[in-house]
């Protein structure tokens, strides 16, 4: 978490860092800071409490902050609390510098600074690390290169870092290790930054920079360096992301506008997939053999794309008959999990950076297992050191709540499952047939839904002063249960709960009031009856029921108060619909209680550290 930009060029930095950050805002927001510098002279240092705007009215809108050089920073807090104080850029006597990641033996260091005269203000790890950098530049370096060498093998833990040396104006400096960071290319300018929108609008070329890896920026030159201090060469890259998909385009909120891009990103990924009545996974590097080749399938992710690998779990056992586990990054980690040789693992991510989500790629790697990544963010660290890649066409996702990613990510997990079932033998051609040509109907389905909005955003407004909501389902319903949940939690802060339908009454069902919201999920023809049953149950504990279905299960309307219909498609296929009224009851209802719904409380959307 945290974002990170730069800028050095001819133009004046501060606007451009500040504008930069605001694109990385969902990144962190507890405090924001820059350093600019204007030639030769001195590094002006800003920062501000709070919200991205705060250091801009200080800043006038960074007009008041003269020079060509800089960096800017936007905070999500881990050591030390969000104050002034311990916002970036930190400063030592001849650096001063930003951080995204974690050093973990930052007491260690900032001990052995302290004995050697050190004096730190602020509680960061990023302080310690600035300081050690200045430390071994006084001490043995002669160049920043040689500093921030010695700084980053006595590192542990996670960093991007961008910094200005006072003895080298118009330079920066960016040193990588498991944080995000690209280099950006214009005419006679570079830029740095933790993610592709911040540069969007700017340029499209970009140079990855690798783990262990350190760039020297000027506004004519780039250089890079590894971690001998040799000069290595890099790749030059085109990110295909157009400037206006990272821009809110008339919608109010960034979340607003990615709910409508759905249909473009289901239709594009599916695209990018399925060619007429077939799915080509060649460019992802699996053929039909590899498919019958592995024992079983695990899925690690988290958050949201932990609910897509659980709904892949529903559709591939039964399209593939082929066994799939879903795990928790953060706890497969650290469970000495046991695979078999065959086996395939799957990681979902739309950033491709999740700390845990890495930490599980490179663990089944080093166990020898296959990996395949499903990730939105095109070279990223995932994407780069899975076996194999299969990218969303999203775009850039913006809200920290997520919701075309997701629906991308469904869509490639689809995909995987229809192609397992022919490869296996479990799928006729003419089924295989049919269910791509199914998919082929979701993008106009979800629009349908999405024509329908106001009927939710009506029922939102009498939501808002919710105390709890319960989401129940079945099957593939409870793993809809589960995302529908998350996204009331997390941008209208209502305590909410999934539920599987049928374990309800194993405790939880005392937690019903009068009145309390219970949300029957009931697409799945052959658990329809079982679910409203369930339904019935909570009414008669005095919950008030909405429920949300298949056109044509209009009998559900004797159960329920409030009744939602969607499109029929196959049932494999229902979480693409099911989803988007969930997503959209939690933005009507988060809007409605006059939350921040792109940029919640205490969360950041790309999660850097485990
Ligand atoms: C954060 C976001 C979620 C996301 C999860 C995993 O918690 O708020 O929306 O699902 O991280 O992120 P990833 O980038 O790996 O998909």
């Amino acid at each position: 978490m945290c974002g990170i930009v730069g800028y050095i060029g001819r133009r004046p930095a501060a606007p451009i860092l500040l504008d930069g950050l605001e694109k990385l805002e969902y990144r962190g927001y507890d405090s924001a800071g820059i350093a600019v510098r204007d030639g030769n002279g001195p590094v002006a240092v800003v920062k501000a409490q709070g919200r991205l705007r705060v250091l801009s009215d200080k800043t006038d809108h960074g007009k008041a902050i003269a020079g060509n050089c800089g960096i800017g920073h936007t905070r999500w807090a881990t050591h030390g609390e969000p104050t002034e104080t311990n916002a970036h850029p930190h400063v030592s006597e001849t650096v001063t510098g930003i951080h995204n990641g974690i050093i973990e033996n930052y007491q260690e260091l900032k001990d052995k600074l302290t004995k050697n005269g050190y004096v730190f203000y602020s509680d960061t790890d990023t302080e310690v690390a600035i300081k050690l950098i200045d430390y071994y530049y006084k001490k043995y370096a002669h160049t920043p290169v040689d500093a921030i060498n010695h700084a980053m093998v006595r590192i542990r833990g996670s960093y991007a870092f961008a910094l200005l040396f006072n003895d080298y104006p118009e330079e920066i400096y960016v040193a990588r290790k498991d944080s995000p960071m690209i280099i950006g290319e214009g005419e006679g300018e570079h830029y740095l930054a933790s993610d592709v929108p911040a540069i969007l609008k700017y340029t499209r070329s970009v140079y990855y920079i690798g783990n262990l890896e350190i760039g020297r920026l000027t506004a004519d030159s780039l250089t890079f360096y590894n971690l001998d201090g040799d000069e290595i060469q890099k790749e030059k890259k085109e990110i295909e992301w157009d400037a206006a998909a990272a821009e809110r385009g008339g919608f109010e909120h960034y979340m607003m506008k990615e709910i409508h891009e759905q249909p473009t990103a289901v239709r594009d990924t599916l695209h990018s997939l399925a060619h007429g009545d077939h799915i080509d996974l060649s460019e992802v590097g699996l053929t039909d053999e590899d498919l019958r080749s592995f024992s079983q399938i695990c899925i690690v992710a988290c958050g949201s794309a932990w609910h897509v690998g659980m709904v892949c779990k529903y559709v591939m056992e039964d399209l593939a008959r082929i066994p799939v586990q879903v795990d928790l990054a953060s706890e497969f980690r650290y469970r000495r999990p046991i695979l078999d040789q065959n086996a395939l693992v799957i990681i979902i991510s739309q950033s491709g950076e999740t700390a845990d989500s890495l930490a599980a790629l490179r663990l089944s790697k080093q166990m020898g297992i296959r990996t395949l990544a499903i990730v939105n963010v095109v070279g990223s660290s995932i994407a780069r050191e899975a076996d194999m890649v299969l990218y969303t066409v999203a775009g850039p996702e913006i809200a920290v709540a997520t919701t075309k990613a997701y629906s991308a990510q469904l869509i490639a997990g689809y995909c995987l499952a229809i192609q397992l079932g022919l490869a296996r033998g479990e799928l006729t051609e003419e089924r295989y047939t049919e269910l791509i040509r199914e998919l082929d109907t979701l993008p106009g389905k979800i629009e349908r839904i999405l024509e329908d909005k106001e009927r939710l955003q009506w029922f939102a407004s009498k939501q808002v002063a919710a105390k709890d909501i319960f989401y129940i389902g079945r099957g593939i319903d409870y793993a809809i249960s589960l995302e529908g949940s998350l996204k009331a939690k997390e941008i209208s802060y209502i305590h909410s709960e999934a539920y599987a339908a049928g374990e309800l009454k194993h405790g939880t069902i005392s937690l019903l009031e009068e009145g309390t919201l219970v949300i029957g999920i009931l697409t799945q023809q052959e658990l329809f009856e079982k679910t409203v049953s369930n339904l019935v149950e909570c009414k008669s504990r005095g919950a008030y029921l909405m429920g949300l279905t298949v056109n044509g299960h209009y009998e559900i309307e004797d159960t329920v108060s409030f009744a939602v219909y969607i499109p029929k498609t196959d049932d494999h296929f229902m979480a693409s619909l099911a989803v988007i009224p969930l997503q959209l009851l939690g933005y009507y209802i988060s809007v409605g209680r006059g939350l921040d719904v792109d940029k919640p409380r205490n969360l950041a959307k790309s999660v850097t550290v485990e």
